[in-house]
């Protein structure tokens, strides 16, 4: 389904409003303006993998820029966020190891952990002591990996971060962190949320989305140079695939350099929030830019979010089996430029339909 024109968007991932901002598109024609003798030699099209035609000075440069603002020795770019899971984890896992993930990870996570033939265990939502138990009995294989979301995509939910990280310490085992919902809108100029906290060093890999805040494609795994030197070698997902074009570097690179800037829109984004759960005072609100109202059963969401685009508004409902059922909801996504005025409209058209 695409974006319903003429709606107010509650429902897509552009946080900040990258993917719709003149600026990126002017800076993004501008760096086809400079680099006019390098789409000559390549054309549109990057020509191959990242392993034989399709490799550039620009995507390294891209790579270690990206790692560089993030604090990370080293990055490797993946055509999307789905591949950089399912190449990391069927990467850096084999049968002699052991994954434990949160139950609400992504299902590339999922996918990803399935190809890498690990012995997987599944722990409550963001719960430590459920994550220790699991550690504590993970002590007799060769590695443990945790792989956690930062911000969980579905309900907007944080993970305890800190917490985490010191019970991967604690167990020697490799803390992978999907940021793809928190880049550009948590944490000094949207470094993300690990930067935030400042635990980077704790970190075995961190996946980086492009398609949402920064408002492009792709994707980036960030770590150490063994890491790096292990993806570009066995990620079966960077190796056999035709890389990134150019253009889409550029916009990566373009989406990147604006992201400093880009402060009075996180900051928008963070009075959205605030007021969001103010006025849901009474319900259990998220954190952060993506929210959820519970609405029970496939078919009375599926209507609510119909009643909400007949008022003018794109809300989104997650039926099962994305979520499990009975725990059906609304996805409302909070972006930069949506107004207060707006914010207040939808809630009071999500009132009338709870007390409906
Ligand atoms: C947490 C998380 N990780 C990874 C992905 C996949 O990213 P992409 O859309 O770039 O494939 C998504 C996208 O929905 C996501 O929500």
């Amino acid at each position: 389904m695409a974006i319903r024109q003429n709606l107010i968007d509650f429902s897509s991932n552009d946080y900040l409003g990258l993917a719709r901002s003149s600026d990126l598109a002017k800076s993004v024609s501008e760096e086809f303006e400079r680099h006019v003798g390098l789409l000559h030699l390549n054309g549109l099209g990057s020509t191959g993998s990242r392993l034989l035609t399709g490799n550039s000075t620009y995507a390294q440069d891209l790579e270690d820029k990206i790692a560089h603002f993030h604090h990370y020795e080293a990055g490797t770019l993946f055509n999307c966020g789905y591949m950089a899971n399912v190449g990391l984890l069927s990467t850096v896992a084999s049968d002699e190891d052991t994954i434990l993930f949160d139950v609400g990870v992504h299902a590339s996570t999922h996918d990803g952990i399935h190809l890498s033939g690990a012995k997987a265990f599944a722990f409550k939502h963001n719960d430590l002591e459920h994550l220790e138990n699991r550690l504590r009995s993970c002590s007799l294989t060769k590695n443990c990996f945790i792989c956690v979301e930062s911000i969980y995509s579905t309900d907007g939910s944080k993970s305890p971060l800190k917490e985490v990280s010191q019970l991967a310490e604690k167990y020697s085992a490799h803390l992978i962190v999907d940021e793809a919902h928190a880049v550009g809108v948590c944490g000094s100029s949207g470094r993300g949320c690990v930067a935030e906290l400042n635990l980077t060093s704790k970190i075995f890999a961190q996946i980086n989305t492009f398609g949402k805040a920064l408002g492009t494609h792709g994707a980036i795994v960030l770590g150490n140079h063994t890491l790096k030197q292990a993806l570009v070698n066995f990620a079966r997902p960077y190796i056999y695939t035709t890389a990134l074009p150019f253009y889409s570097l550029a916009a990566i690179k373009c989406s990147y350099d604006l992201l400093p800037s880009f402060e009075t829109q996180r900051e928008n984004l963070q009075e959205l929030i605030q007021l969001f759960r103010k006025v849901r005072d009474d319900e259990k609100t998220s954190e952060t830019h993506i929210q959820s109202v519970k609405i029970a059963g496939n078919e009375s969401v599926k209507i609510s979010a119909e009643k909400l685009m007949q008022k003018g508004f794109d809300v989104r409902a997650l039926t099962s089996p994305t979520v499990k059922r009975g725990r059906e909801i609304l996805r409302i996504c909070l972006h930069a430029y949506n107004t207060k005025d707006e914010l207040l409209a939808l809630l009071k058209v999500i009132e009338s339909i709870n007390r409906s």
